[in-house]
């Protein structure tokens, strides 16, 4: 399938923020009740995250498949990065497009922007049960950090896991 991969255009902000925040409440992914989860009005907000980070977008003849945030430096959308380090947040692609490389070609994207702008690696959280996920970082060299794994909310047992690509 021919997927574009490219940075994200505001009037597109409104179906990112839908697919993204959709993709996590339909897979359980919202730790603390559906849609009254604080995270899921921030996984909406892309004009929020596209103020300190890249949004990247996944197109097919002109349907949105998916999105990604690339934060090419530690700053105010990184959970994880230090120095010298990018990060990959919020990947999500609809449940209609699944199965046929957006999600492969939305982390390709941020790995090789981070190649051209020097950073010696590519870290990223993600869930215990976002197992399809898992797999597409594995698939891609990422490996896993245990000594980089934190808990988010402070007080509830609810660690993140945590994935580095040195480049
Ligand atoms: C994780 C996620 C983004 C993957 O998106 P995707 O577009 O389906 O990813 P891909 O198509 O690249 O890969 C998915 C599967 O399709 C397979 N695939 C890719 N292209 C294919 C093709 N042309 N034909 C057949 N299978 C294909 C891949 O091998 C992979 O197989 P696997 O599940 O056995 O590992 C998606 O499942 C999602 O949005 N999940 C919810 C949110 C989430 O977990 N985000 C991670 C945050 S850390």
């Amino acid at each position: 399938m021919d997927i574009v991969i490219r940075q994200a255009e505001p009037g597109e902000y409104e179906t990112i923020g839908e697919i993204t925040a959709q993709a996590y409440l339909q897979d359980g992914f919202l730790t603390f009740g559906g849609e009254d989860d604080w995270y899921f009005a921030e996984l909406k907000d892309v004009a929020k995250r596209a103020a300190d980070a890249e949004v990247l977008v996944a197109v097919h003849q002109d349907r949105i498949l998916g999105g990604v945030t690339y934060v090419p430096d530690p700053g105010p959308m990184s959970d994880l990065a230090g120095p010298a380090e990018a990060e990959i947040r919020m990947l999500a692609v609809s449940h209609a497009a699944r199965g046929r490389g957006a999600g492969e070609a939305l982390v390709r994207a941020c790995v090789d922007r981070a190649r051209r702008a020097g950073r010696t690696r590519v870290v990223l959280c993600t869930q215990p049960a976002m197992t399809a996920a898992h797999r597409l970082y594995e698939r891609q060299g990422f490996a896993r950090r245990p000594d980089r794994d934190w808990q988010p909310i402070p007080g509830h047992d609810f660690t993140l896991l945590a994935y580095e690509l040195t480049l």
